[in-house]
């Protein structure tokens, strides 16, 4: 998407330079950096320590980072070595496992000189992937949210809720919560959006909101205790979020806080849908709030908060009394049967095991 009208995806191969780029989101609407990642443990760092993040784009980075590895040592070990080191960054999206292993199954069969070329070109591969699942979630979605205008006044916006960052930098391009907001804008169609702040770390606050900004798209900044009481007031027509892992029967993983959205929306008659690229689904699991592992990151992103400071740099300060320890679960499950959708590349689909197996009947359920 665009940046100061120039298009960028979230990570991409320099042709000049021959070296994977990101933007370093951790600096973030204040300060745009692109920063060049060189070795297995810059990859392993920026996914990490967050520099890049979101369930699809820490799948197309953990693919790129095997591809570099591979142009240093493409032995059978370093595969290995290189799956285990990338799978413990980051437990609860599942697109790192999912490319670590679809990397794995492509190259352990290949000989060994053969196998840097083709990773380099299997990670385009899933970054194309990604962005064209993406556009297509756009186009599914851009279809509920015309339902919606057709049933308001001729011109009236249609309010969506959404959480968390589950933009164009989330993901490769286009995002997948946001896909169907563009298309929307695209389309003529009148959007505002409410963007939860999305506390610890404010993906919300600092990430979507540039990613509206930058597009013109009308949206308000809120704090993550507000969507209660707007859905309680008609002032939201639909939430869409994405999703870290959704489960073979729909159950769905998502940013701390996604769930008491879904509960309040249920209680407000609310749609509730859910984005997301198929790599995203794991076919293992079918209850998500006893299978999936939840990512427990360090308590100071809830003892602190980090933001533009007076002098214009970019810095952190305390907001909790000395001492007092921060608890941070940073992902929380959101059981099926209080999501109205979910929106596939493939179409809309109820999040079922039913739903799921009809739109992809390829997969064997778990
Ligand atoms: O901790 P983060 O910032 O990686 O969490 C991101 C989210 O929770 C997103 O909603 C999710 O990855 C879907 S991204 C399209």
């Amino acid at each position: 998407m665009k940046v100061d009208g120039k298009d960028f995806r979230s990570i991409w191969y320099n042709s000049d330079t021959g070296k994977v780029q990101i933007i370093d989101q951790r600096w973030l609407p204040h300060e745009f950096r692109v920063v060049d990642l060189t070795t297995r443990a810059a990859f392993v760092t920026a996914i990490a320590d967050m520099w890049v993040r979101g369930a699809p784009l820490i799948g197309a980075t953990a693919a790129y980072g095997v591809a570099v590895e591979m142009a240093r040592d493409a032995s059978d070990a370093s595969i290995v070595e290189t799956w285990d080191v990338l799978h413990e960054t980051r437990p609860t999206a599942i697109n790192l496992r999912w490319a670590l292993n679809d990397m794995t199954a492509l190259l352990m069969p290949m000989p060994e000189e053969e196998r840097a070329a083709a990773a380099m070109q299997r990670a385009h591969e899933i970054a194309d992937e990604d962005v064209e699942c993406n556009r297509m979630i756009g186009v599914h979605g851009l279809e509920i949210i015309k339902d919606i205008a057709a049933k308001k006044q001729p011109g009236e916006v249609v309010n969506i809720l959404t959480h968390c960052n589950a933009g164009w930098l989330a993901t490769v391009d286009w995002g997948t919560a946001t896909s169907p907001m563009y298309h929307a804008h695209m389309a003529g169609i009148p959007v505002h959006i409410w963007v939860d702040e999305t506390r610890p770390r404010n993906q919300g606050a600092l990430l979507t909101a540039w990613e509206m900004n930058s597009h013109d798209i009308p949206h308000h900044l809120i704090v993550d205790n507000a969507g209660g009481h707007l859905m309680q007031h008609g002032q939201v027509d639909m939430v869409i979020v994405g999703t870290d892992r959704t489960t073979a029967h729909g159950d769905v993983c998502n940013k701390i806080g996604t769930y008491l959205k879904a509960l309040a929306a249920q209680d407000n008659n609310v749609p509730f849908y859910v984005a997301l690229p198929s790599p995203t689904i794991d076919w293992t699991v079918k209850d998500g709030v006893a299978e999936i592992p939840i990512e427990e990151r360090d308590d100071s992103e809830v003892t602190h908060v980090q933001g533009k400071l007076a002098d214009g740099t970019v810095g952190e300060v305390q907001i909790s009394p000395d001492g007092t320890p921060g608890g941070n679960p940073a992902f929380d499950v959101t059981p099926r049967r209080l999501v109205t959708g979910l929106i596939t590349e493939r179409g809309i689909c109820d999040a079922s095991p039913e739903g799921l197996a009809a739109m992809f009947p390829e997969r064997v359920l778990g």
